[in-house]
């Protein structure tokens, strides 16, 4: 079968990441790339020594649409930023491309929506690179879900808890500074909204363990706020030696932990926090609760009535082996040769992409499942500031 010609959109941080990975599958050729970087050529050379080199498309904020004109493409990746998803994804719809999209919330509540509209019309697929979802714990823990290990399940947690200040503000305590980086364009959310701006790792594997728009559906969702900007105040408080009360004058929106309690038909909670502006080692916060046991990742534990020793955690690894995706069985040595950076799930979710492309196999999440995760920005918003539950809605 012929290899899938795919285009990049946003060669920054992860964009790099992810064109470093697919050279390694022999399934895609890289025949394009976009970003409005002056040094876009420099940087491809460097990726592609010794390899075809792709097209380079550089001129601009709109040159991606040139890059969508000019070329026969089966798939583009997006790997840019957030504001810039809807339309880029709509573009390369129209154009006929299958499109894999990175993760984020919904900017407001019409944008999935508008996209899932425009995949339908256009009868392309748009997959969501939510690599979460290929963790060989959480294969291996949705796994037992579905052998009845857990028995029913009650109560899920899981959460974005990842200090961004390194991001946020620099060394001299500036916030966001303007250069076009990822702080320019993700700081300008802290001083003006309020809510889960980036729900979907926390959320995804918990989705996928409910049945969430198979078997199971989110029915309504509460968000709460602690005091905003606290932590970001601090931050640069202590980078730029002036007093905490003189840095007050910067106002934020954004408290630092946001809590969503989700709940759904079957009668399971799911609590998701987005905490990204205190100090503190990262986490996703994953536990899962059931009938007949529980999991939490934090302490790489599984509790089993019956099995475990009384009121007694368990290591997890017997588990994890005893209960590994066939993913994971098929592409782990590769998966950890090539992607040490986040423990194999990338190239996992990559292989399985191409994989389904080329029609053997199923990607295990869609572009309602990526609308269902990413609702939580604005609802959680819009739940914020009215002090109360919302439904949430279906797609
Ligand atoms: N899944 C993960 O683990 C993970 C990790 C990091 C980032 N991300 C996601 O990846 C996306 C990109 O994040 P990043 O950290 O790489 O950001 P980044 O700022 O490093 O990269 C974005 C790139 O897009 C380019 N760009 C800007 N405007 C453009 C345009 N009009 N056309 C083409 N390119 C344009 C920028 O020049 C930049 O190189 C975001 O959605 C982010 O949430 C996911």
């Amino acid at each position: 079968m012929k290899n899938i010609r795919t285009a990049i959109i946003g060669a920054g941080y992860r964009g790099r990441y992810l064109i470093t990975l697919l050279q390694k599958i022999n399934l895609f050729d890289i025949i394009a790339v976009s970003d409005i970087s002056p040094n876009l050529s420099e940087i491809i050379s460097q990726l592609f020594a010794g390899e075809k080199i792709p097209k380079i498309y550089n001129s601009g904020t709109d040159d991606y649409r040139r890059m969508l004109n000019e070329n026969t493409i089966d798939l583009v990746i997006i790997a840019s930023p957030w504001h810039l998803h809807k339309e880029q994804t709509i573009e390369a719809l129209k154009s006929g491309c299958h499109v894999a999209i990175e993760v984020k919330g919904a900017l407001d509540i019409d944008e999935y929506p508008d996209i899932i509209h425009e995949s339908r019309q256009n009868k392309k697929q748009v997959f969501p690179l939510e690599n979460t979802l290929f963790r060989n714990d959480i294969l291996a823990i949705n796994n037992m879900i579905h052998a009845g290990i857990f028995g029913r399940l009650v109560f899920l947690q899981g959460g974005y808890r990842h200090d961004l200040t390194h991001i946020l503000i620099d060394q001299t305590g500036n916030f966001g500074v303007q250069n076009g980086s990822e702080s320019e364009w993700r700081s300008k959310y802290y001083k003006t909204e309020n809510g889960d701006l980036y729900p979907t790792h926390g959320l995804a594997p918990l989705c996928m363990f409910l049945g969430i728009n198979h078997t199971d559906y989110i029915k309504s969702i509460t968000s709460f706020s602690t005091k905003p900007g606290l932590g970001l105040h601090a931050c640069m408080a202590k980078r730029n030696g002036m007093k905490y009360t003189d840095i007050q004058q910067h106002t934020f929106r954004m408290g630092d932990v946001v809590t969503s309690i989700l709940q759904t038909d079957s009668g399971a909670q799911i609590n998701l926090l987005h905490d990204t502006t205190l100090p503190r080692p990262r986490s996703l916060n994953y536990e899962v609760q059931g009938t007949n046991g529980i999991w939490n990742a934090e302490k790489n534990a599984i509790y089993i009535d019956g099995l475990s020793p009384f009121e007694e955690w368990e290591p997890e690894d017997k588990y994890i082996e005893q209960y590994k995706h066939r993913f994971w069985q098929q592409w782990e040595s590769e998966a950890l040769r090539y992607d040490g950076h986040h423990q194999g799930m990338d190239y996992i979710m990559l292989r399985v992409l191409g994989e389904a492309l080329q029609g053997r196999e199923n990607y295990p999440a869609t572009l309602e499942d990526m609308a269902t995760w990413a609702a939580v920005s604005p609802y959680s918003k819009i739940s914020i500031q009215k002090g109360t539950s919302i439904p949430f809605p279906h797609f």
